[in-house]
């Protein structure tokens, strides 16, 4: 056992995509066990391996390693039609084929059909005030949890209780969903028939996560915590109501992977060298002119889940600012970093101003983003390519300063720089668990 951390956290601190599959993926190598703790299949990891590109929703982005155990602690909320997918697409791969490499906690809610009818359907109800939401049911699951009125993977590994308690949910919502947003019901008898079949499906992976993750952090394995969206769309604390329905701050592994906040001992949060947000809400550093759709096309900016075009802008450190001092961040892992070779001038947001005069961080309320102006300090570009990059000393000396001038402006370390998808195109300047 080494001197370093037992558990790695790592969050995304600006609004989701930053690149959490693609480093978890890569300390996952360094873990025993890695761990979701919040959100569902609103998440869409991207890991490259040897050019080959997987995407996972649900699964924890450690699948690809055979001995690393995966986790889908109890704050996620689990779709059982997509997780048996995903289940099935990366067994037929040769991932996740042994007995127990992937536990699903009990206390994990299940997103039932009606939660995808409902979101869609507000969503098409709300114009101008869209929420851009996936329509993956995430929000009206997180409702149904609040409101003590969901299903549990425990509920469905009783299969004849959890038939019952099915059949009377979707007669509910039926009618909700008919008097109130005037949608089809659902059909309760081949709904209820194809959820059995999921769980009896499922029902082998259920476990106390919690109790699971406890012994393995007691006996010294090395557990990492994965992140999905990022923490400016965490339900408290991000652009509300633009947001997510779960926190996706590093707070929320303690009550979504079930452990002592003493086990919550690193944190790693990812930025992006620039900013992207998909779906609607505040993006003070937005460029909706030709460097926005040059760092879109260049950074390939299209969602791993809904494959929407991501809107893009300059680097935001007001909002890292936050998102560092909520997560306790104590390394920064920066990706993307070659996209903005041969861009040309470069610029950081440093502050806000509101009608012109400073203001402190980020204003409470979603309208009054519309008055904030961004102050930008501009840095010098680079023309050449970063993607051979093996070292710092590799790198132009303006990309060098670009990430010396984060590192100052957020007071925190860079750890990891990621110049390419692939697993190899990334230099680990500090091990986050303390040794390789
Ligand atoms: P996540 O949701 O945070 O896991 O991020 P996504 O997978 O949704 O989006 C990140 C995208 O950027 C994916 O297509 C990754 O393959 C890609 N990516 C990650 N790191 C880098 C990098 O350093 N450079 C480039 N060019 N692409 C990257
Ligand atoms: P990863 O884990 C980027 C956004 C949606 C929408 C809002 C609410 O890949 O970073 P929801 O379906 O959660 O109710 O939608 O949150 N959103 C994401 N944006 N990356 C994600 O996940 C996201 N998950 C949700 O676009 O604006
Ligand atoms: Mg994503």
């Amino acid at each position: 056992m080494s001197d370093g951390p037992a558990s790695v956290t790592v969050v995304g601190l600006q609004w989701g995509d930053e690149g959490k599959g693609k480093i978890v993926d890569l300390l996952s190598a360094r873990a025993d066990v890695v761990a979701r703790f919040q959100g569902g299949n609103n998440a869409g990891h991207t890991l490259v391996v040897d050019g080959e590109e997987t995407i996972l929703h649900l699964v924890p982005s450690g699948a690809l390693h055979a001995k690393t155990v995966c986790v889908i602690g109890g704050g996620v909320v689990v779709d059982p039609e997509a997780l048996v997918g995903e289940i099935d697409a990366l067994a037929a791969r040769g991932y996740l084929t042994e007995p127990g490499a992937l536990l699903v906690s009990q206390e994990a809610h299940v997103i039932l059909p009606f939660h995808k009818a409902i979101d869609r359907a507000r969503e098409s109800a709300r114009g101008k005030g869209k929420i851009g939401t996936t329509g993956r049911g995430i929000g009206p699951a997180y409702e149904d949890k609040a409101a003590r009125t969901g299903l549990r993977m425990a509920d469905l590994c009783d299969l004849p209780h959890f038939r019952a308690t099915l059949r009377e949910a979707v007669g509910e919502k039926n009618s909700y969903l008919s008097a109130m947003l005037g949608e089809e019901a659902l059909d309760v008898d081949a709904t209820c028939e194809r959820m059995a079949g999921f769980a009896e499906r499922l029902a082998p992976y259920v476990a106390d996560t919690s109790a699971f993750l406890d012994r393995a952090l007691r006996e010294g394995r090395r557990v990492l915590f994965e992140g999905a969206q990022g923490v400016l769309l965490d339900l408290d604390h991000g652009t509300y109501p633009f947001v997510t329905s779960s926190n996706t701050a590093a707070g929320s592994v303690c009550s979504g992977a079930g452990v002592a906040p003493r086990w919550v001992q690193r944190v790693v949060g990812i930025s992006k060298a620039y900013t992207t947000r998909v779906g609607g809400g505040p993006f003070p550093t937005e460029l909706d002119g030709a460097v926005g759709e040059d760092l879109r096309s260049r950074g390939g900016e299209f969602g791993a889940t809904t494959g929407r075009a991501r809107r893009c802008g300059w680097l935001d450190t007001v909002v890292l600012a936050k998102s560092v001092r909520l997560c306790g961040v104590d390394r920064v892992a920066l990706t993307k970093l070659d996209v903005l070779s041969g861009l040309g001038p470069l610029k950081i947001c440093t502050g806000y101003r509101i009608d012109g005069d400073p203001t402190d961080g980020v204003p409470p309320l979603a309208k009054d983003f519309d008055r904030v102006e961004p102050v930008y300090e501009e840095l010098e570009g680079w023309t050449e390519s970063l993607r051979d990059a093996a070292c710092l000393d590799d790198l132009p000396a303006a990309a060098r300063r670009y990430v010396a001038r984060i590192e100052e402006l957020l007071e925190v370390p860079v750890a990891i720089l990621s110049t390419g998808p692939d697993r190899d195109e990334t230099m680990i300047l500090d091990e986050p668990f303390g040794d390789a």
